[in-house]
């Protein structure tokens, strides 16, 4: 089977990604029945941490042993990772030891370099410039609730960050539109988010502008893993960028509202929207390991006949 990796949203098509939403109703629907799936029965999943994670760490640690298979989770202060050892060697050598791996690092390219010295599939569960299995799971969350999202608009609301990203790439392949709404100073770099295409994008100075109409409002933390040395100005700079109840009121009527979790309740979000009536972030969370399943088992195995 061709060696795949899942980096960056743009990996997939259209149709992988339906392909994926598929499995994970499957999948989800059987875990649900408490119907045991087994497939990766042997397989072992190593999950690689250079940063702090609750969902990523449980979600993949078990969806993995739901599948029959077994993990190893690396904090990388532990391993000789933290004192230095060179990445392409760390991926040399765990690719010989285990069947796909999971990492949660800061540069796109260091990613990049670790998946060109791999044997096994990698999957990104996050970097500073994107996070796709988020953006997997809100979808299906949406699909879930809403239906299809083709055609509908997604209102970003804060930092143009690895979630904001992401957002953008699957705009593209989705055929869906973002508004984003940024302080000045932290607007998106298209290069950066990696598209190429412009056109299911809009940018508005006015948060209230971007929200208007929007099928769905998602924020995320104002200050992301890594950038602790900016938060005090960053919490200036983002005080009006808050998703309070005046602003879901200016989107549609049933308009959806995500947040992809840790949540700074009265900073990019107020409490009455995370925990009012619109929010599906608890779904949202969940779904992460239904989606994951789904992708190891993509990645592992193929297209497997349901
Ligand atoms: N949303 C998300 O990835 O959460 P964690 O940082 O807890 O993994
Ligand atoms: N943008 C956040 C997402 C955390 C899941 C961060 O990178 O810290």
């Amino acid at each position: 089977m061709e060696l795949r990796h899942y980096l960056q949203f743009r990996d997939f098509t259209l149709d992988e990604y339906e392909y994926l939403f598929a499995r994970t109703r499957w999948i989800k629907d059987k875990f649900k029945r408490y119907e045991p799936y087994q497939p990766l029965v042997d397989r072992t999943l190593a999950l690689v941490f250079e940063k702090h994670s609750t969902r990523t760490r449980v979600s993949f640690e078990a969806g993995m042993n739901q599948l029959g298979g077994s993990v190893i989770t690396l904090m990388t202060r532990d391993t000789q990772m933290g004192r230095g050892e060179p990445i392409e060697d760390v991926a040399r050598v765990i690719s010989r030891m285990v069947d796909i791996i999971m990492i949660r690092t800061f540069e796109q390219t260091i990613i990049e370099c670790f998946s060109k010295y791999s044997r096994v599939p990698v999957i990104n569960g996050l970097t500073n410039e994107y996070h796709p299995c988020q953006i997997l799971g809100d979808i299906f969350t949406y699909i879930e609730h809403r239906g299809s999202i083709r055609g509908r608009t997604v209102a970003w609301i804060g930092d143009s960050n690895n979630v904001c990203n992401t957002w953008l790439q699957a705009a593209t392949i989705f055929d869906f539109n973002v508004h984003v709404s940024t302080p000045p100073g932290y607007e998106v770099e298209p290069e950066r988010a990696g598209i190429y295409d412009t056109s299911h994008f809009e940018s508005f100075s006015d948060p209230l502008e971007a929200v208007r109409g929007a099928d769905l409002v998602t924020t995320d933390v104002w200050t992301s893993m890594g950038m602790e040395a900016e938060d005090a100005e960053r919490k200036h700079d983002f005080e009006d960028w808050q998703v309070d109840a005046e602003m879901m009121g200016l989107a549609t009527a049933d308009a959806l509202f995500m947040h992809c979790l840790p949540a700074h309740r009265g900073e990019e979000v107020a409490a009455e929207v995370i925990d009012g009536p619109q929010s599906v972030v608890w779904d949202e969370a969940e779904n992460r390991l239904h989606v994951q399943k789904a992708l190891m088992e993509y990645l592992l195995l193929g297209r497997t006949i349901v």
